[in-house]
């Protein structure tokens, strides 16, 4: 049978021949890295598929498709693997390429693939950030946002490619169509096309092997089946159990849906961004392009260039101090920076409108999706109050109640709102003008009657969510009775 099928295929000698490659120096965990970042690929590919028989690209379904998937378990634990699968994927890329810059492995006839290698970063890096946008809440939208903006700051090309990606003026459908194709078609093909071109070249150059000056002085080499191939296995199920684990554990955080006219949010990027904002915290406002292009870009052409710099014939740990020394700095630099301005988000974070919990956000859709309930109790009608809250207040008291200062007061931690019921229901149904004080700051602007707009029910239930919901607010509910009097 074997026979017959290596006859007309050649496909079992290719196979042997595959495998019974030589590592010199014999088999090390060392260099799992890249079989693991292989693994997490397939990974990656295999659950995006499955996502993308559930998710709707469009700003009217982008969201509403994602809260789907939250609410159906076992599409919840596949989206969970696909969000762990790209921090494992982006990580061992990381780490694959630190190893390779270590051990001096991108030394000639290596250097293209390096070069190769560092595409595939930045291919990764792209999907992360593609993908980021994907699920159309706040902090996929305000994140975007930002690298939206960045990009257009680029000199010559940068407007063109941010008007490109955007597909527009303004963020929308779009610009999920765009950030979709993106991230489902071009650079999952990219990846595919240079993973090939990157095993190609290493069979054609064989491992580099470990560190050493002379060659003749290692052991005899070992084989890749079954040696190698075991280690490889072994790294890569323990990458599988921890993304599983994680999954379980902590799985991705769903946002309310994206509310451009939200002025205070603070978006959270991806940590392998962090340190680039970190590096944005470090430059004055006019001196931002320096952070955001400038500056990677130098990094990445001299992370390009490596095998070119460090000429040495050597590839001995002793004689390549300086680039040792070199990676060990950046490394902490990089983590620096990350943490850096994690602090500093975590900082305005706090500073902020306390957020909403997930079951608040995701809660709509079942009060929505079984109207009879939603005015049966309190609980539930501040649910369905928290609908019409998004649909109504949201654009001019922001999405978390935080208000915008100036203009419109935040309901979050405001007074009155959880003062005397009577009042709230007289400002809801009859509006109000004039300069008004929460908190010692002053707010002018109109507030339009609610009594024509929305039904008494809807009245009560979105004031019993303001008094209830927002920031530390924990006011009586409202009935509908209380509000027709
Ligand atoms: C078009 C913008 C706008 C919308 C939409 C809007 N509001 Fe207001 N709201 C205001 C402004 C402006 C004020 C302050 C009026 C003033 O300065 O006298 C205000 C004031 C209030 C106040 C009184 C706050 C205080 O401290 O006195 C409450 C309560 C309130 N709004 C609730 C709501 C609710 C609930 C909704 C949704 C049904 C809503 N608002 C929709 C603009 C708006």
């Amino acid at each position: 049978m074997l026979n017959w099928i290596e006859r007309r295929t050649g496909f079992i000698s290719m196979a042997q021949d595959f495998l019974t490659e030589d590592v010199p120096g014999g088999a090390s965990y060392w260099y799992v890295f890249g079989s693991a970042t292989l693994f997490a690929m397939i990974l990656q590919i295999t659950t995006g598929i499955f996502l993308t028989f559930w998710y709707a690209p469009s700003a009217a379904t982008a969201w509403e498709s994602t809260r789907a998937i939250y609410l159906n378990p076992f599409q919840h634990f596949v989206l969970s693997l696909h969000y762990w699968g790209s921090s494992a994927m982006i990580a061992l890329v990381f780490l694959h390429l630190l190893q390779v810059a270590i051990f001096g492995a991108y030394k000639s006839p290596r250097e293209l693939q390096w070069v190769v290698g560092v595409l595939l970063l930045l291919v990764t890096l792209v999907l992360g950030l593609t993908g980021y946008l994907l699920p159309w809440d706040m902090n996929a939208y305000f994140a975007s946002q930002v690298s939206l903006n960045i990009t257009g700051t680029a000199p010559i090309a940068g407007p063109f490619i941010q008007q490109l990606a955007q597909g527009g003026g303004v963020m929308g459908t779009e610009t999920i169509n765009r950030f979709f194709g993106l991230h489902v078609w071009l650079m999952p093909a990219a990846l595919v096309a240079l993973v090939g071109a990157h095993l190609a070249i290493f069979r054609h150059n064989g491992p580099a092997g470990p560190v050493v000056d002379d060659p003749r002085t290692l052991k005899k080499p070992g084989r890749f089946w079954p040696d190698q191939m075991f280690m490889d296995t072994v790294a890569s199920f323990f990458v599988f159990l921890l993304i599983i684990f994680l999954s379980f554990i902590s799985p991705p955080f769903l946002d309310q849906k994206a509310d451009p006219t939200v002025a205070l949010f603070v978006p959270y990027p991806a940590w392998y961004f962090l340190s680039l904002f970190g590096l944005l915290n470090l430059f004055p406002p006019q001196l931002d392009t320096v952070a955001t292009i400038y500056i990677p870009t130098l990094f990445l052409l001299v992370v390009l260039a490596i095998p070119w710099i460090d000429r040495s014939m050597t590839r001995s740990f002793g004689s390549r101090k300086g680039v040792l020394w070199g990676l060990a700095i950046v490394t902490l630099v990089i983590v620096g920076l990350s943490m850096q301005s994690q602090f500093s988000i975590m900082g305005k974070q706090a500073a902020g409108p306390p957020a909403l919990s997930e079951a608040q956000i995701l809660a709509p859709a079942q009060a929505a999706a079984t109207p009879a309930a939603s005015s049966s109790s309190s609980a539930s009608s501040a649910t369905h109050g928290a609908s019409v809250f998004s649909q109504n207040c949201s654009s001019c008291h922001g999405a978390q109640g935080q208000g915008m200062p100036g203009t419109f007061p935040p309901l979050a931690n405001n007074p009155v709102v959880v003062g005397d019921p009577n009042n709230v229901i007289n400002i809801m149904k009859n509006g109000l003008t004039g300069a008004i004080a929460v908190n010692g700051q002053t707010f002018n602007g109109t507030m339009p009657a609610w009594k024509s707009q929305l039904s008494t029910q809807n009245i009560a239930d979105v004031i019993t969510f303001i008094r209830s919901s927002l920031g530390n607010n924990h006011a009586s509910a409202v009935t509908a009775a209380q509000v027709g009097k």
